[in-house]
């Protein structure tokens, strides 16, 4: 299992120390959450927290935008040490065009669905997709309950891609534990999105070593 912790809920006044026990741990991603006041009601943080995450990291940023009008900030993205850029889809009126923009960046590149957003609106654009990212609680905080339909979502997507013969990751963003975990990791998710329940746990390194072995 990937497993990529939320920053969002880290200690911003301890961002060095905060990414260097990221670093240290088994964790395989950083999931940095990007939010306007716009596209949903909370602002997180933008650019410069990024470029401080990539001073004590070389792993993967794995950058979640919840904006509008993403297009206007790929290439800042890319700049700023972003490895996999995900948009919404309910963002973009030109996916695909967004889609290779990211990906001719470097980057790659995922989709993003919100809990009532079907999946079958990825139906033309899948083949371009490095990642599928479904969301189990509504964007915009950290700390809300798991939405339980998106274990039957997960196991749509996995169906579909397992059919179309394609390699995408199914990554899962939103109410994470060990028991929401297993149950998605049993649906065929590989990738799993986790902020309060690493940052709120006695110790962040074992949480994110047990849902490794989901
Ligand atoms: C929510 C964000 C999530 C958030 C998850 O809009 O996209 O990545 O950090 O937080 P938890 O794991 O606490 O639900
Ligand atoms: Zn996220």
């Amino acid at each position: 299992m990937i497993v990529s912790p939320s920053i969002l809920s880290c200690d911003f006044g301890n961002i060095e120390k905060e990414t260097k026990m990221l670093h240290d741990s088994h964790a395989d991603w950083l999931h940095i959450d990007v939010m306007d006041g716009n596209f949903v009601p909370n602002i997180s943080f933008g650019f410069p927290i990024l470029k401080a995450v990539s001073k004590y990291t070389d792993k993967v940023l794995d950058v979640h935008l919840m904006i509008s009008n993403p297009d206007a900030y790929i290439d800042e993205f890319a700049k700023c040490g972003a490895q996999i850029l995900t948009v919404h889809f309910e963002t973009c009126t030109h996916l695909h065009r967004t889609i290779q923009q990211i990906k001719n960046k470097g980057m790659k590149a995922g989709v993003a669905l919100n809990p009532h957003t079907p999946i079958h609106v990825l139906d033309e654009i899948l083949p371009e997709l490095d990642l599928v990212l479904i969301m189990s609680v509504n964007p915009g905080f950290g700390g809300q309950k798991f939405i339980q339909a998106s274990v039957e979502k997960v196991q749509k997507i996995k169906s579909i891609i397992d059919n179309k013969g394609l390699d995408i990751i199914i990554e899962v963003d939103g109410g994470v534990n060990l028991e929401t975990g297993k149950q998605l990791a049993g649906a065929g998710a590989n990738a799993l999105v986790a902020g309060s329940f690493v940052f709120n746990s006695d110790s962040p390194s074992q949480t994110i070593d047990k849902l490794k072995q989901l």
